[in-house]
């Protein structure tokens, strides 16, 4: 995997989080389910919640984001260390049947959360972006060969956060670059690198 470059580059910085205006754009999805989504994700879910009828937001304090506010956010309030409890508050939110498009970033202690709602998730018809981190690499393959798996109701894709060299080194992305990617993932339904993987 050496000297893997990003394969989005930065496409499109500045759009996250652009408003047309609440009547100027036509909700592209019917449910959807953003998972960790409220702090480096805020403006991806913040654009999601824009093209969507419903979106079910999940985090321990779901309820006190300002995407809360908006009329067509549903939290659910949920810890993912305690897996059964958060699938089942999930699995129970208005909106979670249907959902068409699920944004994912769950990590460290999350794994067998995720591992459910995963497994919840591949019964849907349903466009899946599993956010991580640059240390998951081993996944790549994996997700790949699932995505050539016939029959599979759900959609994975990919998005893999990486780093920007600087000329003294390199440095994490910002949250923007990061919900950019994000966009631009969900927009092209492929998987995606943001920014440089060393
Ligand atoms: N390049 C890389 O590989 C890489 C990887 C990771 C991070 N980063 C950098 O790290 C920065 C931020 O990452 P971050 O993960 O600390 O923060 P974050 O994305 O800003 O926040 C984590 C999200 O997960 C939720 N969450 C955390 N623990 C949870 C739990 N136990 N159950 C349910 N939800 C939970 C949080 O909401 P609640 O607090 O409400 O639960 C929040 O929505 C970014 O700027 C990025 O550049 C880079």
């Amino acid at each position: 995997m050496d000297g893997i470059v990003s394969d989005i580059a930065f496409i499109g910085y500045g759009r996250a989080g652009t408003r047309t205006g609440k009547n100027g754009i036509v909700p592209r999805f019917s449910n959807t389910l953003m998972i960790g989504a409220t702090g480096m994700l805020h403006d991806a879910a913040a654009w999601v919640a824009e093209r969507s009828e419903r979106l079910v937001l999940v985090s321990r304090g779901a309820g006190q984001s300002s995407l809360a506010e908006l009329p067509n956010v549903v939290t659910v309030s949920a810890d993912w260390r305690r897996p059964d409890a958060f699938i089942d508050s999930i699995a129970r939110a208005d909106g979670f049947v249907g959902v068409q498009l699920a944004v994912l970033w769950i990590h460290g202690n999350g794994t067998e959360a995720k591992r459910r709602v995963l497994q919840h998730l591949s019964r849907l018809d349903c466009l899946v972006v599993n956010v991580q981190g640059s240390t998951a690499l081993a996944d790549l393959k994996a997700a790949a060969q699932r995505r050539r798996t016939p029959g599979a109701g759900a959609r994975p894709i990919t998005v893999t956060l990486g780093a920007v060299r600087t000329g003294s080194g390199q440095r994490w992305l910002t949250w923007d670059e990061i919900s950019a990617g994000v966009i631009d993932a969900i927009e092209a339904e492929e998987d995606r690198i943001i920014g440089w993987l060393p």
